[in-house]
């Protein structure tokens, strides 16, 4: 990638962001947070037009990461206007901004733009979002095939792997599990549990390889939330009898969710050689690479 410099990573103290971060070269990258610092990393809100413009201009980035949204499905869906202020105009903002540099997006989206009646979803499924979050996505989806011509949106699902606030579903079922409590999973909600590491790794090759518009990045089999996290009670040699199937209903979220949900990854591993990884494989690449993950 030598020929693209610099790279700014928005969100980059996030899951993903922190991710594909932490595989760019240390003197070419720029990246941001919003409350939670980091070395390195700069301070924006992404919601405020003048300053993503400044902020795109002054550094001129060739390739722009937007990893930075509000990712909590249930928060979404009681915070109407902030979800909208920034997974959809936070996100126009560093669209038009990308623009007038002649910036190349790559924009993180989800398989919650599907109802989850009909999965997996290839790229080209209808999409029918069934909560805000996913109309967000979608609608900033629709803000980047508008304005943009260079540009990758990488649809991705249940990715799990180390963060600095532990908060996704993986780390907080091992964190539950090995303090001896109890975890209410439900058996109805299919997906591709995603390693992040093989997740940045497929979306760095397929910028690597110069692709555009729409792809599925995600682990290589779709399961049950609840399958899923027997896994990874056994990988990780905790009592998976503490992980208490129920139905999504039983689990009052604010948000419903896409139960038959997931994607078809067959167009991007076409492409890339990285292979996407089977659910076993990505927790055993957790448990490798992170020996005190929990
Ligand atoms: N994780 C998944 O399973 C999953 C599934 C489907 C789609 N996605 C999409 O993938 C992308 C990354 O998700 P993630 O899991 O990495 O989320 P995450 O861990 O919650 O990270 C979100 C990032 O966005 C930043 N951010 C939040 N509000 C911001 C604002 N107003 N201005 C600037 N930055 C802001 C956060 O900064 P601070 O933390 O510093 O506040 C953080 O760096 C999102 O677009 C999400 O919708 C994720």
């Amino acid at each position: 990638m030598a020929e693209y410099s610099p790279f700014m990573v928005f969100g980059a103290s996030g899951l993903i962001g922190s991710s594909i971060w932490g595989k760019l070269p240390q003197s070419r990258r720029v990246g941001t947070f919003h409350k939670f610092p980091k070395n390195d990393l700069l301070p924006i809100d992404i919601q405020d037009k003048h300053a993503i413009r400044q902020f795109i201009q002054r550094v001129k980035p060739s390739i722009i990461w937007h990893a930075a949204a509000l990712a909590n499905v249930d928060w979404c869906e009681t915070h109407r206007d902030e979800c909208w202020a920034v997974n959809v105009s936070g996100t126009q903002n560093i669209v038009l901004a990308a623009k007038e540099v002649g910036a190349k997006l790559i924009f993180f989206s989800s398989d919650y733009i599907f109802d989850g009646k009909h999965g997996p979803y290839d790229e080209d499924s209808l999409p029918s979002p069934i909560n805000l979050y996913g109309e967000a996505k979608l609608e900033a989806e629709q803000v980047i095939c508008r304005e943009l011509t260079d540009y990758l949106i990488i649809r991705v699902t249940v990715v799990y792997g180390k963060e600095s606030q532990n908060k996704n579903f993986v780390i907080r079922l091992l964190q539950t599990l090995q303090q001896g409590k109890i975890i209410q999973v439900p058996i109805d909600q299919v997906g591709n549990p995603t390693y992040v590491d093989n997740l940045a790794d497929a979306a760095l090759e397929l910028v690597c390889r110069k692709q555009r518009g729409i792809f599925n990045v995600a682990g290589s089999e779709r399961m049950t939330r609840y399958a899923f996290a027997c896994l990874a009670a056994q990988i990780f040699g905790l009592d998976s009898t503490k992980i208490i199937p129920v139905s999504t209903d039983e689990l009052h979220q604010n948000a419903r969710r896409p139960l038959n949900a997931g994607m078809n990854v067959e167009k991007t591993q076409s492409i890339i050689t990285t292979p996407l990884l089977s659910p076993q494989e990505g927790l055993q690449r957790l448990k490798l690479q992170d020996h005190q993950i929990i």
